[in-house]
């Protein structure tokens, strides 16, 4: 049946991914991007979907009401995806207001819009961050659902509050609801500041590697494309005011991540740097996605030896050192100033 799907963030890293899915599988479903553009979006990530008649891009500010409410207006969306946020950790310790207004206000009036002019469901994209983390000696700790809220950042923090509005949304006035959280995603197209492209970025241009503190922090890694399928199962198949967690059982040390990098590309391991660390780094991730495998029959098909290395073969791809150069030089904002 053709469906009007709202998805915010389609230009970032897994909202993109998300839309691409989208218009390949489900050809029936009409896809809206809502994205403002920040530092984070680079246009050249959505230029083969503005090609597809089935997909549409607005650059609005998820926090801007009255853009928000024309555009439901107009598009009349039956299901609103919200990926937009303020994405990265290290940027909420040095400027967390930010946070606060996109990641917490943002889905207020996207959730606001969605009362007003009606919709079939209202996904949030959340994070396992939301529920603080695990210590390094308990490999036996997993995070579940009912796990309690514990935030650690002002990215966190920010992720959490949007989580509790929503379900608040959902009790208070039925908003037809349904929350994600998952772990750390890794792919083509992540804006090179997270860790596996930063890394990527550094080693093939001889640049030093800074691992925070001794670099034994734990991720618990799912390639991008597992993600959105995990959310699209979540949308057909998931149940109204209940959360999922989506992740693969894939945890590493952050300083593993940096050496299979190394070895990858054939780059010295003397590249590594270890820097002061992260003010209040969280220690270890760990989700348990029991829930999503049996009520969703979702389960992730992408190993991490199979997904890093699509990754960084991406990234060295004409294409991804052209999007990377772009994003680096800060090429792309020009391009966004001058075209919209
Ligand atoms: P990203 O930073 O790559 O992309 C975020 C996108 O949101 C960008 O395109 C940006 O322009 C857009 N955006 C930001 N503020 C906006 C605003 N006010 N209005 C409209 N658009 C705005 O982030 P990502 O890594 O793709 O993450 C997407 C979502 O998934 C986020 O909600 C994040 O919390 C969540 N998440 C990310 C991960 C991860 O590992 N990256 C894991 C779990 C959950
Ligand atoms: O767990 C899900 C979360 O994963 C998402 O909600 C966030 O949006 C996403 O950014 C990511 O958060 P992290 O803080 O885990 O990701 P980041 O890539 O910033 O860092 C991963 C780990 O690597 C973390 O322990 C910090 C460390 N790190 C990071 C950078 C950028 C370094 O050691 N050096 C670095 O330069």
């Amino acid at each position: 049946m053709s469906k009007t799907i709202l998805v915010t963030g389609g230009t970032g890293f897994i909202g993109n991914c998300f839309c691409k899915l989208l218009l390949d599988e489900r050809p029936e479903y009409k896809v809206i991007n809502v994205d403002v553009c920040t530092y984070a979006a680079n246009p050249a990530t959505i230029e083969e979907e503005l090609k597809n008649s089935n997909y549409k891009f607005y650059k609005t500010d998820i926090r801007d009401r009255e853009a928000i409410d024309k555009i439901f207006e107009t598009e009349k969306p039956d299901i609103v995806v919200n990926f937009a946020a303020e994405s990265h950790v290290d940027r909420s310790i040095t400027n967390p207001g930010i946070f606060l207004e996109t990641n917490i206000m943002g889905t207020a009036v996207l959730m606001d819009a969605c009362r007003k002019y009606g919709i079939e469901r209202y996904h949030q994209v959340s994070t396992d961050e939301v529920y603080g983390d695990l210590p390094l000696d308990r490999p036996d700790l997993f995070f579940h659902e009912d796990t309690p809220l514990h935030t650690s950042s002002p990215y966190s923090t920010s992720k959490a509050s949007a989580d509790l509005l929503v379900l608040a949304y959902h009790r208070t006035y039925g908003l037809p609801v349904t929350i994600s959280r998952c772990s750390n995603n890794y792919g083509p197209y992540q804006f090179p500041e997270k860790l596996i492209p930063l890394m990527i970025h550094n080693a093939t241009h001889d640049k030093s590697l800074p691992v925070y503190g001794e670099g034994l922090n734990v991720r618990d890694w799912l390639y991008v494309k597992d993600h959105c399928y995990g959310i699209l199962a979540v949308l057909e198949k998931g149940r109204v005011g209940e959360v999922y967690n989506l992740g693969g059982h894939n945890e590493k040390a952050n300083i593993e991540i940096v050496k299979i990098i190394l070895e990858k590309l054939g780059k010295p391991e003397s590249l590594i740097t270890y820097v002061a660390d992260r003010h209040g780094h969280d220690q270890r991730y760990a989700i348990d996605p029991q829930k999503a495998m049996d009520e969703l029959g979702w389960a992730p098909t992408t190993m991490f030896k199979d997904g890093i290395v699509l990754t960084i073969d991406w990234y060295l791809s004409e294409e991804g050192k052209k999007w990377t150069e772009e994003c680096t030089s800060g090429e792309y904002l020009k391009w966004i100033e001058k075209n919209y």
